[in-house]
């Protein structure tokens, strides 16, 4: 059985192949970095027109690399939501036309189950139950994942994603989107210690985050330093911010860990990429005698393989699916 896994939530066209044992034959990817760094963001409009010219070429180069046809295709797997609505629909009623044309079942998937779910890309993978935090440019959510198809949300961003507050910093700084490769690493030479910056740790036992308030803490910091007129230390300014939303995020994931008495944990979405992330959760884990799970960066950024992983389980549970079914921009995950 192959599927076909195409992911078109925000900025970049994915499409990806597995066979029946969820071994990976193709996964190819554009991104629009290109397009969006001069305006500080995804710009949606573009994003959706983008995905327009790219769709085709990347399903056909997808299929190529894995050596099939869309005829071969037993599934298709396509993110229905969480994302920009006008994104989600290009690569959501491609693939329902594709489906059509070709008579191949097709089955929604939510994106965030994707990203919770990509760790098992990966030959090194968790038991469940396991808490998984996922963290892009568009979330910052904890989640507890009793199955291939059951997750419970137990906490979120009460403001900006852990990537969004990344992004925006990068852009007061000066830098291109997307903002977290370049602080991070720039962090690289800085001092985490240099500026107290403030960690929002919410109500006690809240798993949820709020980002805001520590970028706005990085305006007024590069304001103050501006008034006396000395120059920004950037790399102390990013990593200082770097480790307070650090720290927060590694913090937050324990204490789920230890409210649900579970011991596997599992990182997922672009910011689990950063590299100051994965070794303080590593740590920490370690501390604490729990497991880690990371899966390696190209499966912690968008990409197919997650979506057609995500989407075999979730045809498996319940293979309904109708044309006009629609796509969402709020997660269905509660
Ligand atoms: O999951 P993802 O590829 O998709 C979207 O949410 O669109 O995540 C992209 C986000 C961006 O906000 C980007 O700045 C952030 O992940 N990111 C990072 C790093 N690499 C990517 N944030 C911090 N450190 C990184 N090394």
């Amino acid at each position: 059985m192959l599927t076909l896994g195409i992911e078109s939530s925000c900025d970049d066209t994915a499409a990806a192949v597995l066979d029946q044992d969820c071994n990976l034959l193709s996964s190819v990817l554009t991104s629009q970095d290109q397009i969006h760094t001069r305006f500080g963001g995804v710009v949606p409009e573009l994003a959706s027109r983008c995905h327009l010219e790219s769709i085709v070429p990347v399903v056909n180069e997808a299929l190529n690399r894995a050596g099939t046809t869309l005829q071969k295709i037993d599934l298709i797997a396509v993110t229905q939501g969480p994302g920009l609505i006008g994104s989600l629909l290009v690569g959501f009623s491609y693939a329902k036309a594709l489906s059509f044309v070709n008579k191949t079942p097709c089955v929604g998937v939510d994106h965030m189950a994707g990203h919770i779910l990509s760790v098992f890309l990966e030959k090194k993978h968790p038991d469940f139950p396991f808490i998984a935090l996922v963290v892009s440019g568009g979330t910052s959510s904890i989640y507890r994942a009793d199955s291939f198809t059951s997750f419970t949300l137990l906490g979120r961003t009460r403001d900006d994603a852990a990537g969004e507050a990344f992004d925006k910093v990068a852009k007061l700084l000066g830098f291109p989107y997307p903002g977290g490769p370049v602080i991070s690493r720039e962090a690289e030479s800085g001092n985490g210690r240099a500026i107290q910056f403030p960690r929002s740790w919410l109500e006690k036992h809240s798993l949820d985050f709020s980002f805001s308030g520590l970028k706005t803490a990085v305006l007024n910091h590069c304001n103050r330093e501006k008034q006396k007129n000395k120059p920004l230390n950037i790399p102390d300014i990013c990593a200082s911010f770097q480790e307070a939303a650090v720290e927060v995020l590694v913090e937050k994931t324990l204490l789920a860990a230890a409210q649900q008495k579970i011991n596997n944990i599992v990182l997922g979405g672009g910011v689990s990429s950063n590299p100051r992330l994965r070794q303080v959760m590593k740590m920490r884990c370690a501390n604490e005698g729990k497991k880690l799970f990371i899966p390696r960066p190209a499966y912690c950024t968008d990409n197919g393989a997650m979506i057609a992983f995500a989407g075999i389980h979730a045809h498996r549970k319940n293979s309904d699916f109708s044309y006009d079914m629609d796509v969402y921009c709020r997660s269905v995950l509660t």
